[in-house]
């Protein structure tokens, strides 16, 4: 997708004075929930279909979330404003990419399904490792080159994307903007 505008000159977050919101802040909240149903994935144990169905269906809504606010927002933004970063921007994209297929596929299956625990182990693997390459390599490097007043008005426009975010992978909007931004 284009990005509009640059450097957000009109102030976007100023009637958010109460609660941040920071873009940061908001996608470090996103990833301790989808740790928390990680965690709780393995700890349901072996037999525990019904409970890990239920935490599957969880996570694959609040990755298809998370991922679309990603895409459409802070990426392209983060990308527009630091062109020094493209390259972890290209990465994550990638990244993301293939943990959609691995959702895409998970979301067809059904907990009894001799590959289900496998492939919700690689899921939960490579959501880790992306997640801590965000938060412990890529947030300080945006925090710092953006600064607060840019993370709050970026912030705000994904709590107003969120709302039309597609919640199940086969929706059209859910993988449509992975392919746009790498392919455009
Ligand atoms: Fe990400
Ligand atoms: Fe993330």
């Amino acid at each position: 997708m284009k990005a509009c505008g640059r450097g957000y000159p009109h102030g976007m977050a100023t009637t958010t004075k109460t609660k941040s919101t920071d873009a940061i802040v908001h996608l470090k909240d996103d990833h301790k929930e989808i740790r928390r149903l990680f965690d709780q994935f393995e700890k349901a144990g072996d037999g525990a279909e019904k409970t890990k169905g239920k935490l599957v269906d969880q996570i694959i809504e609040l990755l298809t979330v998370h991922t679309y606010i990603e895409n459409e927002v802070m990426y392209p933004r983060v990308r527009e404003l630091l062109p020094d970063l493209e390259d972890d921007v290209l990465e994550s994209y990638e990244e993301h990419h293939v943990a959609d297929v691995l959702v895409m596929e998970l979301s067809s299956m059904k907990p009894g399904d001799e590959r289900f625990d496998a492939k919700t182990t690689v899921l939960i693997e490579n959501v880790r490792h992306h997640i801590e390459e965000e938060e412990k390599e890529w947030f300080p490097k945006v925090r710092e080159g953006l600064g607060r007043k840019s993370l709050q008005e970026i912030g705000a426009e994904m709590i107003a994307k969120r709302k039309k975010a597609p919640r199940r992978p086969s929706q059209p909007s859910a993988l449509k903007k992975t392919i746009d931004a790498v392919v455009s």
